[in-house]
């Protein structure tokens, strides 16, 4: 039997990873420019990280994790996102203790979550992530936001919507819990499974039912906005100001929640606006001022942060039909007559790429017009074409691939030809 990939994996070929590695490039650019640095973290961890970080009744811990006992017994699984990690090192790492505060931290890595396939809903997908841990302030969380907003302005896609609420503080959610608990407990019995589930244990995410979403009690449960206490809601404006300062376009929406038991205060997601694309949410972030403590590190330290995937960054560049401005040309393509031309365009090939020019060469002795094709094939920018009689005069001929004109170069000087025409070098 044939051997496939696993259901909700995807192999990315060549083709598609010139995309992949256009888009990560750009995501180190403007992490660099924020000043985020990178961390890289296991790609499995102690299961206890994310039933604890994550929380026992989320949709990810209950039903999405990869995890196994590994052959010393332990309880492995393989990260479901990359917030419980980042901490756990912050933490184990001692990075509280850094000169420079809050840490500025990014991520790009696989994840694994065992999900309901669908478009732009993998079971091992990349995220790109970020994580500012150490001191509050409402100009982190606005710079977090803006960060994740012109991610997508940066590779062209206008049509988004910034969706933005406060979750408050602990108390103020326990509060509000139990008015949802008093709103929602007499009529449970009309929705389905999974909200009865969590009524006493989560009922917030009743409000993110997909099932009931139009259930006339959701539309009028309590606003969690009537929960928060003055410092909260004060924090919230502030972070709007800096918002609006920012030029970042958003909308509060009472209604979300997120589906990690971890957020607090600011807790946000950016969607795509365009009605062909089912799968809306591209990212989704928010603070966490219980989790470093939950972790077991300094009570005072504060994180927040958001994380996107590249499928779906993908997946609403080809909704938007945007390009990616990617290069598929090579510097040069060596072509050689002969035997003893070809053992030399092969020396020839190694010397320029060392110099640090994309160049390729034919393996084959094929015949000279058959050459000329493949050199086509690979859009290069100049062919350098080598017989028995160019190596008698120790020359080589360039030819540009553009406008056929072709010059006779003396081999000693092909690497400042070629660096003048293809760098403008003098
Ligand atoms: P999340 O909302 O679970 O948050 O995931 C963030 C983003 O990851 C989603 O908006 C979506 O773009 C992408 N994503 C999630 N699951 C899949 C999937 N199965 N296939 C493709 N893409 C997916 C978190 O993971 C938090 N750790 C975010 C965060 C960081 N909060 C604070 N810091």
């Amino acid at each position: 039997m044939v051997i496939t990939m696993p259901r909700g994996t995807q192999d990315i070929l060549p083709e598609e990873s010139k995309k992949w590695q256009y888009i990560e490039n750009k995501l180190r650019e403007i992490s660099n420019n924020f000043c985020y640095e990178e961390i890289r973290t296991p790609m499995f961890e102690s299961t206890e990280l994310f039933s604890r970080g994550v929380g026992d009744t989320t949709d990810i811990v209950q039903k999405e994790m990869y995890t196994f006992l590994d052959k010393g017994n332990r309880s492995i699984t393989l990260r479901p996102e990359g917030t419980a990690g980042t901490v756990r090192s912050y933490i184990e790492n001692k990075l509280f203790a850094k000169t420079i505060q809050p840490q500025k931290l990014y991520y790009v890595g696989p994840m694994f979550r065992y999900e309901r396939k669908q478009k732009g809903r993998y079971r091992q997908f990349v995220q790109y992530g970020v994580e500012v841990i150490g001191d509050e302030s409402p100009k982190i969380d606005a710079e977090v936001i803006s960060l994740a907003y012109n991610i997508y302005k940066m590779f062209g896609i206008e049509n988004i919507k910034v969706s933005i609420n406060s979750l408050g503080n602990p108390e103020e959610r326990q509060a509000y819990n139990e008015a949802l608990i008093k709103h929602f407990e007499p009529r449970i019995h009309e929705f389905d499974e999974d909200c009865n589930n969590r009524l006493y244990k989560n009922p917030m995410r009743i409000l993110d039912c997909k099932v009931d979403a139009d259930h006339e009690l959701v539309k009028t449960a309590p606003k969690l906005l009537e929960y928060l206490g003055e410092e909260s809601k004060q924090y919230f404006a502030e972070v709007l100001k800096h918002l609006d300062n920012l030029g970042v376009k958003y909308e509060v929406d009472h209604n979300l929640v997120r589906g990690l038991d971890y957020y607090t205060h600011t807790a946000f997601e950016i969607m795509i606006d365009n009605p062909n694309v089912e799968l809306k949410t591209l990212c989704g972030g928010g603070r966490y001022n219980g989790l470093i403590k939950l972790l077991e590190g300094p009570e005072d330290k504060k994180g927040i942060g958001f994380a996107l995937s590249i499928e779906r960054l993908l997946l609403a560049l080809e909704s938007e039909n945007i390009e990616l401005p990617i290069e598929e040309t090579i510097d040069v393509f060596i072509v050689s007559m002969g035997e003893k031309a070809g053992t030399y365009g092969v020396k020839l090939t190694n010397d320029l790429r060392l110099a640090g020019f994309k160049v390729q060469n034919d393996y084959f002795d094929k015949k000279m017009k058959t050459q000329m094709k493949i050199a086509d094939r690979y859009n290069a920018k100049f062919s350098i074409i080598v017989g028995e009689s160019e190596l008698e005069t120790a020359e080589v001929i360039i030819k540009n691939m553009e406008n056929f004109e072709q010059e006779n170069i003396k081999q000693e000087n092909i690497i400042s030809y070629l660096e003048m025409k293809l760098r403008g070098e003098q």
